[in-house]
């Protein structure tokens, strides 16, 4: 399948100029505690996380606001995402800590093969 990470249901993720996201490339231009926005499943943008320390989170946190659907910004500052629609907050981990999201973010479990970074569900 396009795509296909090998288990044929993941996704490569693809940066903001389309190209395939790098283990070796990426890594390399992060910092611990970075949360970095790649294309994921089905087009949602889903943030990358550098764990503390220093390696690639096996997860990754859907961008998308589970109220109406904003892309909610990950501020550095303040260690959590924060909407700018109507003000939810989730904490570093895409659990949400105020509202009016209902729910927290979705996560993605995010592998690597062939130093390609796949998320899968
Ligand atoms: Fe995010 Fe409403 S869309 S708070």
């Amino acid at each position: 399948p396009p795509g296909s990470g090998g288990s044929g249901l993941g996704v490569t993720a693809k940066d903001a100029l389309g190209n395939d996201v790098t283990m070796s490339g990426w890594l390399k231009t992060h910092q611990p505690g970075d949360r970095t926005l790649a294309q994921g499943l089905k087009g949602d943008p889903t943030y990358l996380v550098v764990e503390n320390d220093g390696t690639l989170a096996t997860y990754g946190v859907n961008a998308v606001c589970t109220h109406l659907g904003c892309v909610v910004p990950w501020n550095k500052a303040e260690n959590k995402f924060m909407c700018p629609c109507h003000g939810s907050q989730y904490n570093n981990q895409g659990k949400v800590v105020r509202g009016p999201a209902p729910l927290s973010l979705a996560l993605a479990h995010v592998d690597v093969t062939d130093d390609k970074v796949v998320f899968s569900q």
